[in-house]
């Protein structure tokens, strides 16, 4: 087996003298033997290479410009304190993302709080600890806040819909109307918000903000929906008297889980937004937002990886070897989501050659719980130790104790050493809050 050449491993991933696959200097094969599986893994050197790449890329392309870490992608204590020592803000969409954030004293000023229904228990909460920075979704999320921001003013970004549908790979200008995210472009109901927050003294309305989808192979896709936001500035700005002080254009770039997967870099993301801002207001002779990108996926999605153990093989003879590891829908719930494919490597047998295509099946009581459909690998054995790459985004942050399966623990591991980010749960905390 080889370490693919397009970051699918983390950036420390090798073959140790003894054929094992190395993370972050720590053998796999030895963490899965002193830990037990499954473990999600995280090289915390590739969680901060991406980090600055991402903030260095925006930073060289367009000066006047901020990166939150989209939250949602893989949240914990530890993630917080790696994003503040980065210079990372932070995007949240719950409570409890918010009281992560807090738990770990991140500066509460670079939090940015979406949702398309938050909730008034969270609006309280968010305010009390000191977030500044409301990302508002419609017209009734904007009379709440203005009924509950009567003291200290607030800073709040309208989340606009651009009608752009990046997963058909065509520009449908209704398709994506239809969302539930978000002010329709010239509607009623932003007419509506924009005179509310002129009249109201503790809005400060600060400016605008869409996301328009995930794993963006297609830069055009941004470069559009680039393009539909900077009008917006221009009728905010000259029509509405409302100058955009932020424009931010949320997250969305696509990470590689194959190894011909050839997704575009955050320099290419970077252009795509930062060229139409630039000709708008240069035309108009607007004063530059400043840029704001979002990114959760392309931070952590290949800074982790899943381990875990081949227990029983099963052969149909011209049919399918099935191979089933000890984790599944529960670890990781996108296969059966959104067809997700996955790429596997055994942990043990990396100088070995692949020579059979098996299906790498989950441990769950549903049929669908396949990880992966066909995996090329050396000849599988029960007890190796079966490495999934690229699961660091949107796998812990989904995860479900399906079957009442403990989650797994969550390991980081740098220079050699590793350390426990997330202790395994136990089947005592199954019953932990059942009376
Ligand atoms: N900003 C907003 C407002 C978002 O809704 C999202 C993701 C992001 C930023 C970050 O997007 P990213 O850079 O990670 O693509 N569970 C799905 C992904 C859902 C994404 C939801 N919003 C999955 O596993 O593929």
């Amino acid at each position: 087996m080889e370490i693919p050449k397009n970051r699918l491993l983390p950036d420390t991933a090798q073959i140790n003298s003894l054929g094992h696959l190395e993370i972050g200097g720590v053998d796999v094969v030895d963490l899965a033997k002193r830990y037990g599986t499954p473990i999600y893994l995280y090289d915390e050197t590739t969680l901060r290479n991406r980090m600055r790449e991402f903030v260095s890329s925006l930073k060289e392309t367009y000066p006047k410009s901020k990166v939150l870490y989209a939250g949602k992608a893989f949240l914990i204590k530890k993630m917080t304190r790696i994003l503040a020592e980065e210079g990372l803000g932070l995007d949240v969409v719950s409570g409890g993302e918010i009281y992560i954030a807090k738990e770990s004293n991140f500066p509460m000023e670079n939090v940015y709080f979406h949702g398309n229904n938050k909730t008034i228990e969270e609006l309280k909460f968010a305010l009390e600890v000191g977030v500044r920075n409301i990302v508002v979704d419609n017209l009734d999320e904007l009379k709440l806040l203005v009924s509950l921001v009567k003291r200290r003013p607030i800073n709040i970004l309208f989340r606009l819909t651009p009608g752009v549908d990046p997963h058909t790979h065509s520009y449908i200008s209704t398709g994506k109307i239809d969302s539930k995210f978000g002010f329709q472009l010239n509607s009623k109901d932003l007419e509506t918000a924009v005179e509310l927050v002129k009249t109201d003294t503790f809005l400060n309305f600060k400016g605008l903000h869409c996301h328009i989808g995930s794993q963006i192979f297609d830069t055009k896709f941004f470069r559009i929906s680039a393009e539909i936001m900077a009008e917006q500035v221009v009728t905010f700005t000259k029509k509405w008297n409302l100058p955009v002080e932020e424009l931010d254009m949320g997250g969305g770039l696509g990470i590689a889980y194959k190894p011909s997967d050839d997704p575009p870099t955050p320099k290419e993301m970077a252009v795509s937004v930062a060229d139409p801002i630039g000709e708008v207001c240069n035309r108009e002779g607007i004063e530059l937002p400043t840029l704001i990108l979002e990114p959760g996926r392309y931070i952590v999605g290949n800074a982790g990886v899943t381990v875990y153990t081949v227990g029983t093989i099963k052969e149909i003879p011209e049919i399918r070897k099935y191979v089933s590891v000890d984790g599944g829908m529960a670890d990781n719930p996108r296969p059966m989501l959104y067809q997700a494919e996955y790429t596997a490597f055994l942990a043990n047998k990396m100088n070995k050659i692949p020579v059979e295509t098996v299906t790498i099946a989950g441990r769950f009581c549903e049929s669908g719980d396949i990880l992966i459909d066909k995996a090329v690998l050396p000849t599988v054995e029960n007890g190796d130790v079966l490495v999934i790459s690229a699961t660091g985004a949107y796998n812990y942050s989904m995860s479900s104790n399906y079957n009442m399966c403990p989650r797994p623990i969550v390991i980081g591991v740098r220079d050699g050493k590793d350390e426990v980010w997330v202790e395994r749960e136990k089947y005592s905390d199954l019953v932990r809050l059942q009376r």
